[in-house]
């Protein structure tokens, strides 16, 4: 099978001197869903940001191919020409505009017939959105706001779908209707890469995985694979002793076999 995205090696720097990626490699298969996971800091937004050519002259080191193109050193907008939609942390919307209005900038550029079909599924995907069409986003609460971000990111027909920490800040209940919406979203063909520090539900729906540490993969494997893994169990799903628990990360990292 051929990978839709594989990055190479990757090295990314800030300022020319801050190491956050130290040769990260990972493919993505076509419609597949691929986690990240990692701790604060770990350099999954740098991650993202690099695919994304949002960090100038980034990667400093190595390659990203998508769809069988060499794209890195090009800028974001032809980057996201080629159907790589990227949904940062913070939502990305434009605050004061309604929830249409918002919407509607994800139509932008489009003139094929599959528009309305497109917004029936988002709607459909969260009604909330149709409800709600004349609020202002930021009047919206923080589950609606990712909703509205991952709808008007799916008018944009995404190939590659790239979500930063979708589950951050919500309550666990929406958070799960969140997810669940991502699943709905790949069984329609989208392949998705999706950053986050929440194990248990990214590794809930995604088909494989990597744990990023320090700008470094330190393992990668099936989500069933990396569920099972005893160091995985304790540090990121919480599945371990009481007294590791209290010990906290720093002790982990001694112990751990990556
Ligand atoms: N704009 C920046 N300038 C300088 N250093 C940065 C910048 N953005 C990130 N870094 C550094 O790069 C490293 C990776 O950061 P990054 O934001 O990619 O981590 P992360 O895994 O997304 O963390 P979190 O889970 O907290 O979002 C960190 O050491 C961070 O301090
Ligand atoms: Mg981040």
């Amino acid at each position: 099978m051929t990978a839709l995205l594989k990055v190479s090696s990757i090295e990314t720097l800030y300022f020319d001197r801050i190491y956050a990626l130290f040769g990260v490699s990972l493919e993505i298969e076509e419609g597949e869903i691929f986690t990240v996971l990692g701790p604060n800091g770990a350099g999954k937004t740098t991650l993202l940001r690099t695919i994304a050519g949002l960090l100038k002259d980034q990667p400093k080191k190595g390659e990203i191919l998508f769809a069988g193109r060499r794209i890195d050193g090009w800028q974001p907008e032809a980057v996201a020409r080629l159907g790589i939609v990227y949904v940062p942390e913070d939502r990305g919307l434009f605050r004061e505009l309604t929830v249409a209005e918002n919407l509607e900038l994800g139509l932008w550029g489009r003139h094929d017939d599959g528009v309305d079909k497109d917004v029936d599924f988002v709607h459909g995907m969260f009604p909330i959105l149709k409800e709600r069409a004349r609020q202002e986003a930021e009047t919206l609460s923080g589950g609606e706001q990712q909703m509205l971000a991952l709808g008007r990111a799916m008018l944009r027909r995404p190939r590659l779908l790239m979500l930063d920490e979708p589950s951050l800040g919500l309550a666990p209940r929406v958070a799960k209707s969140v997810y669940e919406a991502l699943t709905a979203i790949s069984r329609r063909g989208t392949t998705i890469l999706l950053v986050e520090q929440n194990a248990r539900l990214a590794l809930g729906v995604a088909r494989r995985g990597a744990i990023l540490e320090a700008g470094r993969i330190v393992l990668e494997g099936a989500s069933k694979d990396l569920t099972e893994n005893e160091d995985v169990r304790e540090v990121y799903l919480g599945v371990g002793t009481a007294e590791a628990a209290v010990k906290g990360w720093r002790l982990y990292r001694k112990r751990r076999r990556w």
